[in-house]
């Protein structure tokens, strides 16, 4: 079984990660259980890029148990953790991703993974998907499907649909409720949280926290920040998603004006060159700056560079950009995902229900004939994940009785 990890040796470290992951994941378990005797995905080829921590293992050996041959590669340089490769490789997943690998590194490992020759393809962030449909399209015909777990790459799926260039269909696990109203919202809130503190040890309350941003994720981590005592200032592009923040409490203001007020600056949008040269001119000495966003896009590091006179690393995970005027600003985890870069990503608990998702998806995927597109997950799925997971913490919920349900659908008083 061909793999390109750092070191196998480190595999007993990846199996107690992978077993404390494998204990609070109930629903993970429970659809495992469920799926066991009849191996929906025997017979499939399964291509990931995936974020490689413990909750990820968890899910790639779910679907190898369910009949898939699995091939994974990191789905960002810094997510990857390097023991739970080596215990997967000795479980039987072909993984192809090390620690801080190059860009050139990564990207030929995304060619070993397709290479596989998928069935399925389960991305976080479209870069399977955009490679199979560029430099790798003699593996498109194979491909029956795949899934999406995240909002930046299902916004790179879109596009793909827009120019009519998707060949496949893609279910976007993103977009369920059973998704982004936890994963997004209180998984990027508790996680973005962990990366910042692990990596700094400094304080929150009372800090001006600035969130770029104000989708699901931002939402999130604005009302962990301030749970926590921090000011909260929103920086916003939509006049909707601007005044939620309004109504949420915080500052909203743009980020011209916010750069000069944050200590501490978080991106969420997606985009790129969110905050950029003219920012960083107007900021505080020791700010913060982190990213939240798929890409390490959104905070402009050749920009920070340019008005840098030196740069150094002040503590694991923390990069130290001193201006000319001697200003000091610290990027964290270079600007890759902070909370994967410089923590484990998302609770386990919440990754339980996104990778619940993904494995439904996989399932859906093989089993169904679908047309090439971006598809919703089946809401009946959506619906008993969550089910499921209300299930494992010993809730009950109220139905509706005939009447109610008969009154619910008719126009009449
Ligand atoms: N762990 C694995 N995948 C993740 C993701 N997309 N976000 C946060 N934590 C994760």
């Amino acid at each position: 079984m061909d793999s390109r990890i750092a070191d196998p040796a480190l595999a007993p470290s990846g199996d107690r990660k992978i077993e404390w992951a494998w204990s609070a994941m109930p629903v993970l378990r429970h659809l495992e259980e469920r799926y066991r005797r009849n191996r929906p995905l025997a017979g499939t080829v399964l291509s990931a890029c995936l974020h490689l921590e413990a909750k990820t293992a968890c899910l790639l050996l779910v679907l190898k148990e369910l009949g898939a041959s699995v091939f994974a590669s990191g789905s960002n340089p810094l997510s990857t953790q390097d023991d739970v490769c080596a215990a997967l490789v000795r479980r039987g997943v072909s993984v192809f991703s090390r620690h801080g690998m190059d860009m050139a590194e990564y990207e030929g490992n995304l060619r070993r993974t397709l290479s596989a020759g998928p069935t399925i393809v389960v991305d976080d962030g479209a870069d399977l998907v955009a490679m199979l449909h560029s430099e790798m399209r003699d593996e498109l015909p194979r491909v029956r499907g795949g899934s999406e777990e995240t909002t930046s790459g299902v916004k790179r799926l879109r596009a793909m649909e827009r120019e009519g260039v998707l060949a496949f269909p893609v279910i976007a696990v993103n977009d369920a409720k059973s998704k982004y109203l936890f994963d997004n919202r209180y998984g990027t809130g508790q996680s973005v949280l962990d990366g910042l503190l692990r990596t700094t040890n400094l304080l929150i309350a009372g800090k001006t926290v600035v969130v770029v941003g104000y989708g699901w994720c931002g939402r999130g981590f604005a009302m962990r920040a301030s749970g926590m005592g921090a000011r909260v200032a929103v920086v916003e592009v939509d006049p909707h998603r601007a005044f939620e923040a309004v109504m949420d409490g915080y500052d909203v203001l743009p980020m011209a004006e916010a750069a000069g007020r944050g200590d501490i600056f978080l991106t969420f949008t997606g985009n790129t060159r969110v905050i950029r040269r003219e920012h960083f001119e107007r900021m505080k000495d020791g700010v913060l700056l982190g990213n939240a966003g798929h890409f390490d896009v959104e905070i402009c590091k050749s920009d920070l560079q340019g008005l840098s006179s030196s740069v150094e690393e002040s503590r694991p995970g923390v990069t130290t950009y001193t201006l000319a005027d001697g200003r000091r600003m610290h990027l964290l985890g270079e600007g890759r995902l902070v909370n994967l870069a410089c923590a484990d990503g998302h609770p386990i608990e919440i990754m339980d229900l996104s990778f619940a998702l993904q494995l439904e998806a996989a399932i859906y995927v093989a089993n169904n004939a679908m047309e090439p597109g971006l598809h919703d997950v089946p809401p009946e799925i959506d619906r008993a994940v969550v089910e499921a997971k209300l299930a494992s913490l010993g809730l009950v919920i109220d139905r509706m009785t005939e009447e109610q349900e008969a009154y619910m659908r008719s126009w009449r008083e």
